[in-house]
């Protein structure tokens, strides 16, 4: 199927820049990022060179899982403002250019929403239990679970209830913590409700929403065992063949959503977060009549390995196209090891896992900088559409030393601290070196403790230095507009083993992922890291213009 790209088609060619709302900039003084803090920073995002911002979750919430457990789909936590600030941050964004995507959670609720609360106190076979997955336990008492999977958090994805009268009761299912009950989504009575909440957002006029979980909520009617060893591994990708996962019911709820959306002017768009392989398979999440876009997880799992790079770029260009949707591209997000640190790890670590002080093969701090950047050049080159996630454009690591007592990730204390988690992305950016908090937040407090290497690295001190990752960013993300490389094609070059070469538009990029040094030719007009003598080394990128 070939594309029809039109020039308003702007979600083909976009870089979105993830906003993860409790790390950004804290105006209230509480150390936990808000709304007005988004609002007073967004001309940075502007002159940065995005086209568009997607918000993580800011909704009202207990904040068990960071705002990914909702207990009211259409207000605003006191903790991130309110709506008024909501339509203030969407409107400044509007009039600086910048698209705005919001996080969507239709898997699960907070256990704290109305209708969980309603469930618990309902009887078994009510309709209030039918908008969950509530089930009779196993074994002579019940008091087994009705199956065996488990939480992409660790341990079992069920949790048994007390009865209101008191006595042990059914389990309800939650493919991630026990305060994020699954919703049944074969209930009309959800999708119903889920339709509202989007045109609820809509109609304050945002311009799409990046769909959380876009692989679990159809599940196999029957909820059997999963009988396939390998159980748990990243947001769900391993388990294909798990009845939890990746069902084909799910493509059913998003054509739904896709005729919601299309009701609107403006090209609103939704993007799915479903953790499947292969790509040709999550193509499907994509065809013409669901949704736009799909996060390229297998792109940002591939390991630093020149022919593992090019076999996934490859992959993707052509499981995408097949349905006339845009590859896209990410390397960091709020789940995962921030790339600079990921790239440079000597030893295998799950997505999920995390890394901390005693993680076994933790990258080199140099080859972390050098690889990241250079994955950042290659990347930001590439046709389709690009996620940013905030602070990759100061070329921020993972952070390590978090205190086991300031760890928040739900993962660290449901595996009793053998997985460290996300907490390590998560830690709220530094934009001024000398301001408390560097700059996050006006009292000096950060709800994650900031290192204080972060010092020459905030934003203010890479602003004017033309060797900064900030400034690296700016120009790539300046040349990628100006010379169309969202919309070019990509040419592959003969290049040395371990070295990638290709031509996309009048760019000629040349990535020395691990080959021997490298000439390059004249005409240089970016680089992750200069040429020696017209070579490049290992673990930099450039790009040439003709
Ligand atoms: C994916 C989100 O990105 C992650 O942060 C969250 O914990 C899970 N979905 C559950 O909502």
């Amino acid at each position: 199927m070939t594309a029809t790209t039109t020039s308003t088609e702007w979600w083909r060619t976009a870089v979105i820049y993830q906003i993860y709302p409790r790390s950004f900039a804290d105006s209230s003084g509480d150390g936990i990022g808000d709304l007005a803090g988004i609002t007073s920073r967004l001309e940075h995002l502007a002159a940065l060179g995005v086209d568009a911002i997607w918000l993580s979750p800011f909704y009202r919430s207990p904040q068990k899982d960071a705002g990914y457990d909702v207990a009211d789909f259409t207000d605003v936590d006191p903790l991130f403002g309110t709506l008024a600030d909501f339509d203030a941050m969407l409107e400044r964004a509007h009039s600086l250019g910048l698209r705005v995507i919001v996080d969507i959670v239709p898997n699960h609720t907070s256990s704290e929403h109305a209708w969980f609360q309603a469930a618990l106190a309902s009887a078994p076979g009510s309709i209030e239990r039918a908008r969950y997955i509530f089930r009779d336990g196993r074994g002579p008492d019940g008091a087994e679970p009705p199956n065996n999977w488990e939480s992409v958090f660790g341990g079992p994805a069920w949790t048994r209830v007390t009865e209101p009268e008191g006595t042990p009761g059914q389990w309800y299912l939650h493919l991630f913590d026990s305060s994020q009950p699954d919703v049944d989504w074969s209930n009309e009575e959800v999708r119903l409700e889920f339709d509202r909440v989007l045109r609820f957002w809509l109609d304050r006029g945002v311009d799409g929403f990046r769909v959380d979980v876009a692989h679990g909520l159809a599940k196999h009617p029957d909820l059997p065992d999963f009988v396939i060893d390998e159980m748990i591994d990243s947001m769900g990708a391993a388990q294909m063949g798990h009845p939890a996962w990746a069902q084909e019911g799910v493509h059913e709820i998003w054509r739904r959503w896709r005729a919601v959306v299309d009701e609107y002017d403006g090209e609103r768009i939704l993007t799915a977060e479903a953790w499947v392989e292969p790509l040709s398979r999550m193509a499907a999440w994509v065809r013409p009549d669901e949704m736009h876009q799909a996060f390229n997880f297998p792109y940002l799992m591939t390991l630093w390995d020149a022919s593992a790079v090019k076999s996934v770029i490859d992959e993707s260009l052509g499981a995408f196209a097949s349905v006339g949707a845009p590859a896209t591209w990410v390397l960091s997000n709020h789940d995962v090891v921030r790339h600079p640190s990921r790239l440079a790890l000597t030893a295998p670590n799950p997505q999920g896992v995390g890394i901390g002080p005693d993680s076994p093969g933790l990258p080199d701090p140099a080859v972390a900088r050098a690889r990241g950047r250079a994955a950042t050049l290659l990347m930001l080159a590439l046709p389709g559409s690009a996620y940013m996630f905030q602070g990759e454009e100061l070329g921020l690591p993972e952070v390590l030393d978090i205190p086991a007592d300031r760890r928040q990730d739900p993962t660290f204390a449901r595996t009793q601290g053998e997985r460290y988690g996300r907490d390590g992305c998560r830690v709220p950016i530094p934009w001024e070196a000398d301001a408390p908090a560097f700059g996050f937040s006006p009292s000096g407090q950060a709800w994650l403790p900031q290192p204080a290497e972060w010092a020459p690295i905030a934003r203010d001190r890479q602003l004017a230095d033309p060797e900064s990752t900030l400034t690296m960013y700016a120009h790539a993300l300046r040349l990628r507009r100006e010379r169309r490389l969202g919309s070019a094609e990509l040419t592959w070059l003969d290049t040395p083993d371990g070295v990638l070469g290709f031509t996309v538009g009048d760019v000629t990029v040349i990535a020395n992922v691990d080959g021997p040094e490298t000439p390059v030719p004249d005409g240089i007009v970016l680089a992750a890291s200069r040429p020696v003598a017209g070579s490049i080394p290992q673990d930099t990128c450039v790009w040439i213009a003709r």
